[in-house]
């Protein structure tokens, strides 16, 4: 942890300041350490260089075990592409140079794929998310001075109202036990002017309808599998990727039983189980996600991947 992060942070009990104890430093950071609030006097722990606002990672541990295992598959950087960059683009509707000097937080950071475009041209992230992903996104992240990560709930965050200029959260809200909720702690913390991005899983069209009933009766089973039990599951899907080519019928199939069809076997594994694990997975239409939005007296704009909405304060 960077000491500049305390300018953020505070207790996510009693929004009191918190004071910084090091144990250890390493490559000019908190390695060990332990955040004491002034006011509660609570005490959050700092290990391998993160502020831990969480015990364990709840019902997450699908993804504690698919961003330990998948590092880097999804990175720009270590593949040499722009699939990360141009889905940030599309979903947030901000190219990176939009953000340079802003402060950013990623909702769910995962790996901290989207940190690095974010921060690529100047723009100063925080990544925040409640699974053990938070051991990649430090490692993929080292060595960058503008990337700060933190594990913390969504539903308990550790920041100072007003602080942030820019929110995104992609790919994360739908996996928490209420979508709406865990929206809803985030526009207090952007600041008058600053805009928030966010997508979700999509229940807009017919199709999308029936594939998402099939997924749900799946889901049923698979969300209690044992995780490396269903990662092997998951290897059905490199087969099915030749047969969901056929035309009419790679459609279908794909309606009824939904795996990732990214030509790259890494992906379409991590894809399927990305897709059957989660213990929750909500599906929303933009009418639903506006709502919440102008609810929190935001201005809006739809992006063209459903559901994927910015808001303006
Ligand atoms: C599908 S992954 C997306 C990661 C990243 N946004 C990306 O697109 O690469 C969903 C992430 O949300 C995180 N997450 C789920 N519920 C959360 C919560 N209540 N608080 C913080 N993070 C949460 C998970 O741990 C996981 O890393
Ligand atoms: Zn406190």
């Amino acid at each position: 942890m960077k000491e500049i992060l305390l300018n953020v942070l505070c207790c996510p009990a009693c929004a009191g300041d918190l004071r910084l104890k090091i144990l250890a430093s390493a490559e000019g950071e908190v390695k060990e350490g332990e955040l004491a609030c002034s006011s509660c006097g609570k005490v959050y722990k700092i290990t391998n260089f993160i502020p831990r606002f969480v015990e364990t990672d709840k019902y997450v541990g699908n993804f504690s075990f698919e961003w330990l295992f998948y590092r880097k598959t999804q990175l720009d950087s270590h593949n040499r592409s722009a699939d990360s960059l141009k889905e940030f683009i599309s979903k947030t509707g901000f190219s990176p140079a939009d953000l340079k000097g802003r402060l950013i937080l990623d909702v769910g950071c995962g790996t901290g794929r989207f940190m690095e475009i974010a921060g690529s041209e100047g723009g100063e992230t925080v990544g925040v998310d409640l699974s053990f992903a938070v051991e990649t996104a430090v490692e993929n992240m080292r060595g960058r001075k503008n990337a700060h990560v933190v594990q913390a709930d969504v539903f308990n965050l550790p920041f100072r109202p007003g602080v942030f200029d820019f929110i995104y959260s992609l790919g994360v809200l739908h996996h928490s036990a209420d979508t709406k909720g865990a929206f809803d702690r985030l526009p207090s913390l952007l600041r008058t002017g600053g805009d928030i991005s966010i997508w979700v899983y999509s229940n807009e069209s017919r199709y999308e309808k029936v594939r998402n009933a099939f997924t749900d009766f799946y889901r049923f089973f698979t969300c209690r599998m044992p995780v490396r039990l269903l990662w092997w599951l998951c290897h059905i899907s490199i087969p099915l990727y030749y047969l969901k080519k056929l035309r009419k019928f790679g459609a279908f199939l794909e309606m009824i039983l939904p795996t990732c069809v990214h030509p790259n076997k890494d992906e379409m594994v991590l894809g399927t189980f990305d897709w059957y694990s989660p213990r929750y997975q909500y599906k929303h239409t933009y009418a639903e996600v506006e709502n919440w939005f102008h609810a929190a007296g935001l201005k809006t704009r739809r992006l063209g991947v459903s559901v994927s909405v910015t808001g303006h304060k």
